[in-house]
Parts: C-alpha cells; structure tokens; sequence
C-alpha cells in the first residue's frame, strides 16, 4: 500500500454522498443547509457564533463583544462568564440525562467502568476539592501525566472547574520530555498514576515522575497526585506525594463551578514546531468551549441514542476536544479505551465496538493501515452493525485506506468525515458534514461553518483550482489558539509572518500544503515545513536533532521523514560522528534507544545512518531537500548547484 501521492489523489474522482435515510436523521440535512451556514457564517461571522453561544451554551455572565481582534490575538465573548465543567457536567443533572452514561472506560487487561453524568460531576466536584485543598488556585497550572483511565478526564474537568489550568503531557513521553514540559508551564502539581498499560505491558509513569523531579528539577511542583491502577511498588515521597484515593474519599462533593472569563486560559498543550522545543499551545474557555461543543454535534452528528467512541489518547488535542469536552458539552456518551492496536490482540477495537454498540467512531489513518495488515478476519468476525458513522484524524488518509474502512468496518453504509484540523485550532476546520456533503477518499472536503479557509501563495494570492499552495485561515474562530505561553513573539512569528499578503491582512498560515479541486474540495497533502508526522503524531526534526547531538558520540545530526506505509512517515536520522567513535549496529541502537530516553518512543528512528559530512550549502546550510531524497531511496531531484561539496552527496549515494 502507497501513500497518497498528488497525482494519485487529483486523479480520484468517487463521489460517496450519505444514504438518504443518514440525511434524513441528520443534524444538518443537506448540501443546501451547509452551504447556508456556510454563507450565513461567511456574511457575518460574529452574528453567526453569537446566537450559537446564547443557544447552546450556558453562561453566567453574557459577554459584551463577540470578538475583539487585534491581530493576531483574538478575544471572544468579552466579558462573558463561563465554565466549561459546568456545561460539560452540572447542566445535564437537571435533565434525565443525569443516569446516563458519560464515560464508559474499557480498560486492560478486561476491566471497565461506566460513569453517569451524576457519578462523573460528584468525582469531578470532590477531585476539585482535593485540587483546592493542596493549595491550587484559579490560573495555577497543573501537569497531568496520566495513562487512559477516567480519572484523567476527572482531573481535566475539575482543574476547568476552579479555573486551574492543565496542561496534560502524553504518557509516552519520556522524564526528560515531561521535565521540560513542568518546567515551561511552571506546573504547581502533577497528577499522575502509578502505571499504566500500553499495549501488553505495565510501564511506570510515577518513576518518570519522580526522574523529572528530581534534585528539585522542576522548583515549581509542590505536589504530585498518584492513581493507583497497576499497583506496582512505588516510591511516595513524604509530604510531597499523595494517593488519589486517600483525599478523594475524604472530599466534600459540593464544588460549585467557578465562573470564569470567556478568555481565562483552559489549557496548555504541548506541540511540535520546526524551530526550537515543542510550543505551548494556550487554550481559552469559552470559544474552545463553544467550537468543540457545534463540531462535535454536526460533524459526529451526536444524538441521545449514540455510543461515541474517538480512540485518541488524551494527552494530544483529538482527546481534550473529542474524547472529554466535546462530547461531554452534548450530553453524549463517550468510549474511552487503555488499549492500542497490537498483533497480540489483532481483534481489540472490534471488541470494544461490538461490546457497547458504538455507533460513532473516530480514528486514525495508520490504525486503519495496521488492521488491513492484521486481516480483515478480524472485524469481520465481530458484530459492527451498530456502526452509523465512521471519522478519521491525524494525517492524509491514502483512498486505498479509506475504502477498507468503508467497506470493512463501514458495511458500505457509513459516511466517512476525514477531519482536518492541528492542536493549534483547537477543533475540526474542513471536514464533511455527514448527512450533507458527499465524501472523496483522501479528501477532508468543505470548511466547517465560519471558517474561512484558503489556499494561497506566499503573497496571500488564491491559488487557481487543483494548483496547490499553502492552507490558511483569513479570519479568526472561537477556539483558534490564543498564543505560544509566555512568548507572544513566537506565535506572531510562527503563524503570522509566513505569508504577507498585499493588503497587509493577518493571515494564519497552518504549516500544511493543500490544493482545492474544482468542486471546492480541499486535499490536504501534509506539512510544508520541518515537523513530520510519524503515525498520527507530530514530531520537529530538530527535536530529534537535539536529542541526537546530546550525545557524546555525535557530532551533527538531520534528520527526516521517509515514506512508510504504516506509519505514514518514519524518521530517518544522518549522523556524523564525533573523533574517534565509529559507526557501528551497537551504536546505532544505542543512539535510538537515546532518542527514547529524550523524547519517547514515538520519536525513535527507524533508521541511522552514519557518514562523513552532511550536505550542506556554502551558507551551512543543511540540504535536506537531498536528505529526504536518499531516505526515501529516490534520484536526488532538484538543484544541487549550492551544494558546497559535490563529493558527500556520492559518498552518501555510495552508502545506500
Ligand atoms: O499536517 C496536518 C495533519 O496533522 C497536523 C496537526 O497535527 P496535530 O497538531 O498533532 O493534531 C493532530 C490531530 C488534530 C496538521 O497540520 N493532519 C491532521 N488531520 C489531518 C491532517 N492531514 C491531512 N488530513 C487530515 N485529516
């Protein structure tokens, strides 16, 4: 199986347009209803968000402006009070909503759990006394380090419900990665679990913990919070260490939810950039609250009777908008999973579907591309018929994917709505509208209402049908990221300086080329800059150059991405060596298990290759344009005229 390539996908011409019968029960009906939030949207964004925000939400205060823009910062619903906690939780426990089921957690090895908004809204209340009782205040910032267990979704809403901020760090991340993460928020306490399971094993996440904490590595953090879920032996420093379940059952349950301003900060989360270490993307409350509450209802068409389940981890974006508040705003039920895809368990999310009658599922393109390697014995041995609607994340899905999840686990009866958006959006931007807007495999089709997107050139000039250019955003929306944390600059540089059109309107510039077919469609194609996307996840190169250069035995290090047909790219890494260290199978397994160490699992290379020099221009510049070339085993194709020495091009040539 291929990635998509553009030729490939410009020459895919299917058109899937919903069953009659999905359109009919849908919350928007029809190709003429979208194009009318559409234009209604396009005409006068303001109004459009400011009846969505009186209509679905609850506010404690109404705001006096919808939107104050200074660009590039945007503040929306000024003045207006709100918490997201509240809207997630206590509305719903005046409705009959109150015993139905808000998280249902599948855990490994067989356990599981189910909360009713009533049970999730008392542990939520008392997690947040446990929170205050510890010293944590409305705007201290709190890590959360914790595996896929409903405590984690806990933890989130009861810091949202006193107004702390959290900034969650996925549980594969190494101490190192974590330390930095600590250190940037200024995190005043961790919450974390003793371990979790990941894939078939038990990992530690308390003694990653502590190796980030420690020799007072992280001055800010006062106290750290432990689940206990795997039970293993771990060390509780005194004073600073506590069991989740010793406070909780000693909390009061009576927390009223904070009112908070539309522009308090909700969250930080962590991404990967092309320059410098991972950003802290900041989050506000109330048009984060406002934008993943309409996506999730008209994109994932959410309704009493449905089961949803998105299989991301919490600790990226698609978890915070689309497994915890998104859902929860609506009133829906929510799958939440521990478990991974793994050969040892080739059937695991077809289990989970058939055993809660999930009707909504969202996934990623590389999980897809296991499970077609793993069989399609596997789903087909399973009941998938309570499925309705079927979503995608992450990444360019190629149509060869996209068929075997429509016909496969689709039954040729879902409508599929591959999502595009980034952490920095905060939620979904283009994607079908699925009883509206038909689908084309590998395309995320139409803008969501009130988005504004385009494709253009540098100059900010559209790009002519199919010619392709960069995606960008030419007006704000209520859960566009606020800023980089405590570097404004660095948000203006990286999102707003890329492309200068001529009227000197701020334009934001996503990171990714696209192009729009003639009937309007956007076909993402990836990232144009120095982040790869290695299953799903987003990783900067010199991330991985940094972890490989804090090693001793090396010198200088590029590295990028090569095609791979599971992962989607696979991160290659050129090294030279420092003095008198030789290349060598021992050492190229030694720096991988570095970059483990550094950054996580997610980050290892699958491939280092050591030589001499690296190609570079007679600037210093490294070319890894050519890099990328020898990686993926093509011609190196363009202009080599700058390179400064012809000659480690053909000895990097010779070594393939
Ligand atoms: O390159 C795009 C790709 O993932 C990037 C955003 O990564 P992250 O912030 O980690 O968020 C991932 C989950 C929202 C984008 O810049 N991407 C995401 N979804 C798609 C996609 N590329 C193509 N099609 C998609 N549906």
């Amino acid at each position: 199986m291929s990635q998509p390539t553009i030729e490939s996908i410009l020459q895919e011409k299917r058109l899937f347009p919903p069953s009659a019968e999905f359109s009919q029960n849908a919350q928007i009906k029809s190709l003429e209803e979208y194009q009318h939030l559409y234009d209604k949207a396009k005409a006068d964004p303001e109004a459009f968000w400011d009846q969505l925000a009186k209509s679905e939400l609850h506010w404690f205060q109404k705001w006096d402006k919808v939107l104050d823009w200074q660009p590039p910062f945007a503040k929306w619903f000024v003045n207006g009070k709100i918490n997201i906690s509240y809207n997630c939780l206590d509305r719903h426990l005046t409705t009959w909503r109150k015993n139905k089921a808000a998280i249902i957690w599948e855990g490994e090895p067989g356990d599981s759990r189910t909360l009713t908004y009533a049970q999730l809204h008392r542990e939520v209340c008392q997690f947040a006394n446990v929170l205050k009782s510890l010293g944590v205040k409305k705007g201290d910032k709190v890590g959360v380090y914790m595996p896929m267990i409903p405590e984690a979704a806990v933890a989130m809403l009861a810091c949202a419900r006193i107004g702390a901020v959290h900034s969650v760090v996925f549980g594969g991340f190494s101490a190192e990665a974590l330390r930095d993460r600590l250190i940037d928020g200024q995190a005043k306490l961790v919450i974390t679990a003793d371990g979790g399971w990941r894939k078939d094993a038990i990992v530690g996440l308390k003694p990653q913990v502590d190796k980030a904490l420690e020799a007072g590595a992280v001055p800010s953090v006062e106290n750290v919070l432990v689940v206990q879920r795997t039970k293993q032996e771990v060390n509780m420093q005194e004073g600073r260490d506590h069991w989740w379940h010793e406070l909780q059952q000693k909390a009061s349950a009576d927390c009223p939810a904070e009112p908070m301003d539309s522009e308090d900060m909700l969250f930080i989360l962590y991404t990967s950039g092309s320059t410098g270490k991972p950003k802290g993307v900041v989050h506000s409350t109330g048009g984060y609250n406002l934008y993943t509450h309409m996506t999730t209802k008209w994109i994932f068409d959410l309704n009493d009777t449905d089961v949803y389940w998105c299989t991301a981890d919490v600790g990226w974006i698609t978890g915070h908008s689309y497994i915890v508040y998104g859902p929860l705003s609506n009133g829906a039920t929510t799958v939440m999973y521990e478990g991974a895809p793994r050969g040892s368990n080739p059937g695991c999310f077809w289990d989970v579907i058939e055993k809660y009658g999930v009707t909504v599922f969202y996934t990623a393109p590389t999980a897809i591309r296991a499970f077609i390697k793993m069989g399609e014995q596997h789903p087909n041995a399973r009941d998938l018929s309570s499925l309705r609607l079927l979503g995608t994340v992450g990444e360019p899905i190629n149509p060869e994917a996209w068929m075997w999840y429509h016909k496969v686990i689709g039954g040729e009866r879902c409508p599929i709505v591959d999502t595009w958006w980034q952490t920095e959006t905060g939620g979904i931007m283009i994607t079908p509208l699925p009883g509206a807007i038909a689908s084309k495999p590998g395309s995320a089709t139409r803008p969501f209402p009130g988005i504004l997107a385009d494709i253009v050139d540098l100059d900010g000039n559209p790009a002519g049908d199919n010619e392709g250019g960069y995606l960008v955003v030419k007006h704000p929306w209520p859960s566009m990221m606020r800023t980089v944390y405590g570097d404004d600059d660095r948000f203006r540089r990286t999102y707003w300086e890329h492309i200068a059109p001529k009227d000197g309107k701020y334009v934001y510039f996503a990171g990714d080329g696209a192009r729009r077919d003639e009937d309007g469609y956007f076909w993402v194609m990836g990232r144009v800059d120095d982040v790869l996307n290695v299953s799903g996840h987003r990783l900067g190169t010199m991330e991985v150059e940094s972890a490989l250069v804090s090693h001793p035995a090396v010198a200088e290090a590029a590295v990028v991405g090569k095609p791979d047909e599971l992962k989607g790219e696979e991160v290659v890494a050129f090294v030279t060596l420092e003095g008198t260290y030789q290349g060598s199978d021992e050492l190229s397994k030694e720096l991988k298990s570095h970059v483990v160490k550094e950054i996580g699992a997610i980050a290892r290379p699958g491939e280092i290759r050591f030589t001499d020099a690296l190609p570079k221009t007679r600037s210093g510049k490294i070319m890894r344009r050519l890099l990328r070339n020898l990686a993926a085993g093509q011609e190196v194709s363009g202009d080599t005229s700058t390179l400064e020495d012809r000659s480690v091009l053909d000895k990097l040539r010779e070594g393939t």
